[in-house]
């Protein structure tokens, strides 16, 4: 068992459990996930999460239900998994003929390629893939090996449990690391639009699923080097979601597109849309 894929905690303190009914199909859904995750297996013994903290010196357990349930020693009550809730309501919406918001201000047109340079919980990476329908492709990027792995399960297939949603993960390359390093190796102009969403400055945005993930994520603020190496990478746009009073969008002498909104979104415009290489 390795540890330098982990970003914030590492695997070595984490392990993989069984819900409340442990039957013989969720031990072996629990076998599964233990080796999926790579974390070590323990019973569930009616034990509770606090338990299983305490007596496993456990800092991470991960619940074996049909998509992985993660639970953080630091916030034992909130639990994270996959859902792609509020990425659906977003696509029915387009489905009706809505325009998303940020489909728009990136400009993302259907055989697009986009690289979401902050995953997440994937919402925005799921509303980019429908835009760029079947025959465009999204690459995301995310420092947490944790949220990745998420993912990753929800994109595989052996439990298809949001059906509309499987064919838009499909679309997706995950890519686990910094987006730094990650952007300034990408060729310039391999895409058309670059979106950053890094975690708001202050205050946290209770109203996000994403403040239930903080103690997975990575914090920091936006680099200027990842934005000169992603202004390099897309040919079109690069987009970055902030709070419009957080004063990075001076920091990066953008405009937000609504001043007096809970989160804004400023954009980069490629002079004349460049070529896109390859
Ligand atoms: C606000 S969340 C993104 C939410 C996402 N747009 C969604 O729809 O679910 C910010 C994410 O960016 C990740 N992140 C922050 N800085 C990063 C970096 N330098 N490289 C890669 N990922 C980063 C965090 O770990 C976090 O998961």
């Amino acid at each position: 068992m390795s540890d330098t894929h982990s970003s914030v905690t590492p695997i070595s303190q984490a392990i993989c459990t069984t819900p409340w009914q442990d039957t013989p199909g969720a031990r072996r859904r629990a076998r599964f996930t233990a080796d999926w995750f790579g974390v070590r297996l323990v019973a569930r013994n009616n034990r509770s999460i606090e338990q299983l903290f305490a007596q496993e010196q456990a800092r991470v357990v991960v619940v074996a239900q049909e998509q992985p349930v993660l639970y953080h020693a630091e916030s034992p009550d909130t639990a994270l998994f996959f859902h792609p809730g509020m990425a659906l309501q977003r696509i029915r919406a387009m489905e009706n003929g809505q325009v998303d918001r940020l489909i728009r201000v990136a400009g993302i047109k259907p055989g697009n390629h986009v690289i979401d340079a902050t995953l997440g919980m994937g919402m925005d990476t799921m509303v980019i893939a429908h835009a760029v329908g079947e025959s465009g492709r999204v690459t995301a990027m995310e420092s947490s090996w944790w949220l990745v792995k998420l993912f990753e399960f929800a994109q595989g297939e052996l439990n298809p449990k949001f059906p509309e949603v499987q064919s838009l993960l499909q679309r997706v390359q995950v890519i686990q690391g910094n987006h730094e390093q990650l952007l300034c190796a990408q060729a310039p102009c391999s895409a058309h639009v670059v979106v950053f969403d890094p975690m708001f400055r202050r205050p946290p945005d209770r109203e996000s699923s994403m403040d239930t993930a903080r103690h997975w994520t990575m914090a920091g603020a936006l680099s200027e080097r990842a934005v000169a190496c992603a202004k390099r990478v897309a040919a079109r746009s690069v987009v970055f979601k902030e709070r419009p009073s957080s004063g990075e969008f001076e920091r990066f002498g953008l405009l937000p597109d609504k001043p007096r909104a809970r989160f804004a979104y400023g954009v980069w415009h490629q002079h004349g849309s460049r070529q896109m290489d390859g």
